[in-house]
């Protein structure tokens, strides 16, 4: 009786973790990697846990620059129609698109027009029955161009139909 009790209270311990595989973001939160089976603290050993409900934002709105967030699974395998991954973003009309996977896929790679200032995130669902290798997934959104500054000030040269000479083109005075 006791040792039951034991092991009741150890199994409700065990779920209350969470055991949602870890995000790894780069530096400036626009890369990263994620292994299905590779959950902190917990692992499931190579196939990846049951009853998992896990949301993660891939790219926070404010890095979103809207040249595009390329998505790259070197692998992919679960369960059809039960575990699933779904990705979510605004597409450049502003609608919110769903992608859904599951089943034995492979490796697949999906570039997602996800519109400027607006995030991009992922949904890892699986349930309590068969459980299989899962995915590793990459990600990485295209960055904005470097900024060009341009400064006021300084000569243009023109030389055309004959006539040659040089313009100034004087900083702008602040009133
Ligand atoms: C990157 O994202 C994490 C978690 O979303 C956040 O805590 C961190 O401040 C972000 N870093 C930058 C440079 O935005
Ligand atoms: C992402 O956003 C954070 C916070 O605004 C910023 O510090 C970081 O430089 C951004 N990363 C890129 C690549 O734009």
């Amino acid at each position: 009786m006791k040792l039951q009790n034991l092991i009741l209270t150890l199994c409700f311990a065990m779920a209350a973790v969470d055991a949602c595989p870890t995000l790894y973001l780069s530096r400036s939160n626009i890369s990263g990697v994620m292994s299905s089976s590779h959950g902190f603290p917990r692992v499931c050993g190579v196939e990846y846990c049951h009853n998992l409900n896990c949301n993660y934002e891939l790219v926070p709105a404010r890095n979103n620059s809207g040249r595009g967030v390329i998505v790259r699974f070197d692998y992919f395998n679960t369960e059809s129609y039960h575990d699933f991954v779904r990705l979510e973003y605004i597409n450049l009309q502003g609608q919110l698109v769903t992608g859904q996977f599951s089943g034995s896929v492979g490796s697949f790679r999906a570039r997602l027009p996800a519109m400027q200032g607006t995030p991009v995130r992922m949904r890892w669902n699986t349930d309590s029955s068969v459980n299989s290798l899962g995915f590793l997934m990459r990600f990485h959104a295209v960055p904005a161009p470097p900024v060009r500054r341009y400064r006021l000030g300084g000569m243009l040269e023109v030389s055309e139909n004959g006539v040659r000479g040089s313009v100034r083109v004087e900083k702008a005075k602040r009133k």
